[in-house]
């Protein structure tokens, strides 16, 4: 019997239409359009700004998109993977939450925390599920609301980020489609580097913690650049190497939206054109668990069958990770 491999068959995506460009923040922050691009090449984001919404009201459009693309009917979906780190609670689940209101009443679903990696080890997470044979329809998605834990008086963060979602179906393939390989890695001793101090179990909210902004994300971005630029790159090599390719083999690189720096040293690293590479953080920021799929999303007109991809991401943890796709369709 062939071996089951688990095949992309479809994407959807969803950005807000509310956008947050550079010219904003210069009227907001002591900073500029030309500092943000040169040193990240961000020239606007999405921000979902309406009260009462959050990470679910940008994964359920991701979700119908897909669903519509292939005439889907919610029930036939197996299980849903929501990677995020602004879940809409801490629980339920925001997988949980999207399945009710999407009407997946079969599926089983849970959220998977990885920051910026979120996508690609929710993606193992699934194809797994359909490499066993046990399922047939795993929906994986990143999705954050990343406005919701910025602070727009500080600079540091809050010129980086933006708000959108994305989700792939995975579908089992006979003829060897789909996720091909992966190499995932973690390293605790980053969480120094990049945080949210508050609101968890060890510093739980108070008002304390809100007064002085512990709620909001704490990082280095030197050191997270350093770390980053090193880490996505290597990984996305010692990928290739394992499965004995070169960048002439590879269709291409998508890679983590986190600063046009970081990519470019990825791309120079596997050997790749930058033609080669997609690239969407002038227009959404880092979108955190969103940024991948949301560039397999924008670019799915341009993929053909059989095309090799190599996704690779870093991020908060830290966490990171590169995976091999041939696309399926
Ligand atoms: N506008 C204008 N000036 C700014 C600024 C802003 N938004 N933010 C910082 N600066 C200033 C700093 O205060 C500093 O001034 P100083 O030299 O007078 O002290 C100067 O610009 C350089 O700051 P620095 O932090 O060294 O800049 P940088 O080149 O490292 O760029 C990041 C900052 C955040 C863009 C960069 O470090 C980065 O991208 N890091 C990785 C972030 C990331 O990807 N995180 C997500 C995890 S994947």
């Amino acid at each position: 019997m062939s071996k089951i491999t688990a095949a992309i068959t479809a994407v959807g995506g969803y950005v807000p239409e509310n956008r947050l460009t550079n010219f904003d923040l210069e009227k907001i922050i002591e900073t500029s359009d030309e500092w943000i691009k040169t040193r990240t090449g961000i020239s606007e984001r999405r921000i979902l700004k309406e009260a009462g919404t959050a990470t679910s009201d940008l994964g359920v459009p991701a979700v119908l998109d897909l669903l519509a693309k292939k005439n889907l009917d919610p029930k036939e979906i197996d299980c849903i993977i929501c990677a995020t780190v602004t879940p809409d609670m801490f629980f339920p689940s925001t997988a949980n939450i999207i399945s009710d209101r999407i009407g997946a009443t079969n599926a089983f679903g849970y959220d998977l925390s990885a920051a910026c990696s979120g996508f690609l080890f929710a993606l193992t997470t699934g194809a797994s599920y359909i490499e066993s044979g046990r399922y047939k329809k795993v929906i994986v998605m990143g999705a954050d609301k990343m406005s919701s834990i910025l602070d727009y008086t500080e600079r540091n963060n809050c010129i980086i980020f933006g708000d959108g979602a994305a989700a792939v179906l995975l579908e089992p393939s006979l003829d060897g489609y789909g996720v091909q390989d992966s190499i995932l890695k973690s390293d605790g001793a980053g969480k120094n580097y990049l945080h949210i101090k508050a609101g968890g179990s060890l510093r739980p909210a108070t008002i304390e913690t809100v007064l002085a902004k512990e709620h909001y994300i704490f990082q280095e971005g030197k050191t997270v650049f350093k770390y980053a630029v090193s880490g996505m790159a290597d990984v996305s090599a010692e990928l290739l190497e394992r499965n004995q390719l070169t960048g002439d083999d590879i269709n291409w690189l998508v890679p983590h939206q986190a600063n046009l720096r970081i990519i470019d040293a990825t791309a120079k690293r596997m050997g790749l054109p930058i033609e080669k590479v997609m690239i969407n953080i002038s227009r959404y920021g880092n979108t955190t668990a969103a940024t991948i799929p949301l560039c397999l999303w924008d670019w799915q007109d341009q993929l053909k069958k059989g095309d090799n991809l190599v996704l690779a991401a870093f991020g908060g943890g830290f966490t990171w990770g590169a995976t091999l796709v041939k696309w399926g369709y």
